[in-house]
Order: C-alpha cells, then structure tokens, then sequence
C-alpha cells in the first residue's frame, strides 16, 4: 500500500481545504486514472511498467509480468488503436471509450484502462496495509482491514471465468466491493477505482495454476 499512501500524502499537500476520507480517498483514484490518457498522435501506447520485471517476485514471477505486460497488455492496445480508425472513438480519451463504447472496442479499451490501473498499483516495498485517511475509510465500512481483506479475497475467488474484483468508491464517497466481467471496470457503474486485481487467469496460471485464492491472499505483500 506504499504507493497509495504515497499518492494519498501527494494529494494532501497540493490541497488547501480539509478533505473528508472518502473525500481523499476519490483524490486517489483521480490520480490513478489521471494516469491513462490518450496520445497526442490519438493512438494509444503500451505503458512502461514503473519497476523491473521481477521486482514483484515471488509473488508474481518475472515471466508473468513480462507475458501480461509485452503480451496481453501490449495486444489489447494495439487491438484499440486497429478497432478505432475511422470511428467516433478515434479521437477519444480512454475513460470516455470504456464509458460509451460496446463490443470489440470496449473490451479492449476497458482491458488497457484496468491494466494501466493495475500495474501501477504495485510495489516491491509493501507495508501489507495503508495507513491514514485510506485505513481510516476501510476500517469504518467493513470493521477492519482485514475483514476487508476477506471480503475482498471473496469476492475475487468467486469471479465465474475472467474478470477483476475491485475497491471502489461511490460519488458519496462510499467505498464498495465490486466484481467486473472480462474486461469492465467500475467507472461502467459511475464509481472511481481505487485497487483492482486481475483473476484473469494470464494473471497468475503459471505462478499458481488454479489456486486463485492463493494468489489473492499474496498480492496484499506488493500492494
Ligand atoms: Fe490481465
């Protein structure tokens, strides 16, 4: 949760008025998302990962990020640039496709948002929990964060086929659990990510085979 609290100190700082919890925590998710944009040239790129492929080991190997990353990623980015042209969407930012678009190019757009969200999540130097104004909000809707760590490792093990279990936050601020199929993410529902986990199974087959609730119970150590 290095990286969150770091984002979190960040958006502090560069504000004047006190801010609520959920407040900040909706800050976060800006700053998460603010991340993915489109390019000048209209056409997206494959984002560079912020630490080295086996910075993550052992609980994501150096084979797996660089297979999700130079492969999964990179296609779902090169299938938008192809399924865009000559479309309404040619010119639009990543949030609006994901929020107007359907089929193909949703799909793949939704893909490149949730793995740009994803990737940046991580870290090799976890502190295995957030602290401050995030803790605070977790720990007033679910008792503790390791309740909240429960139901969140339900919610991911319980994805039917591909998809992602989220933390998201409501216009209120409110923080939810949510399940997204395929390639959806939680702006889809007009709510703000703020963590996300792949269960796809590219995202951890080869570390953990079909234990997925194994490699959900790992991540929290690089998040
Ligand atoms: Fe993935």
């Amino acid at each position: 949760m290095t990286k969150l609290n770091n984002n979190l100190k960040q958006s502090v700082l560069k504000l004047t008025t006190p801010l609520s919890a959920v407040t900040i925590v909706l800050a976060i998710a800006t700053l998460l998302v603010g991340n993915v944009k489109a390019q000048d040239n209209g056409k997206f790129k494959l984002m560079t990962l912020p630490y080295s492929t086996d910075a993550l080991e052992p609980v994501i190997s150096k084979k797996t990020i660089e297979l999700h990353h130079s492969k999964h990623l990179n296609g779902y980015v090169n299938n938008l640039n192809r399924l865009i042209v000559g479309t309404k969407f040619e010119n639009a930012d990543l949030e609006t496709i994901v929020k107007k678009s359907k089929g193909a190019i949703f799909n793949n757009a939704g893909q490149i948002l949730n793995h740009n969200l994803y990737f940046t999540q991580f870290t090799s130097q976890s502190e295995g929990r957030p602290n401050g104004k995030l803790l605070k909000a977790i720990e007033n809707t679910w008792g503790s964060f390791e309740n909240f760590q429960k139901e969140f490792e339900k919610a991911g093990a319980t994805v039917f086929g591909s998809g992602w279990v989220w933390l998201a936050a409501d216009k209120k601020g409110n923080l939810k659990i949510t399940q997204e199929a395929n390639g959806s993410n939680p702006i889809t529902k007009g709510l703000k990510p703020i963590l996300g986990i792949d269960v796809w199974e590219h995202a951890y087959y080869l570390d953990y085979q079909n234990r997925r609730a194994e490699h959900l119970k790992e991540v929290w150590k690089i998040i």
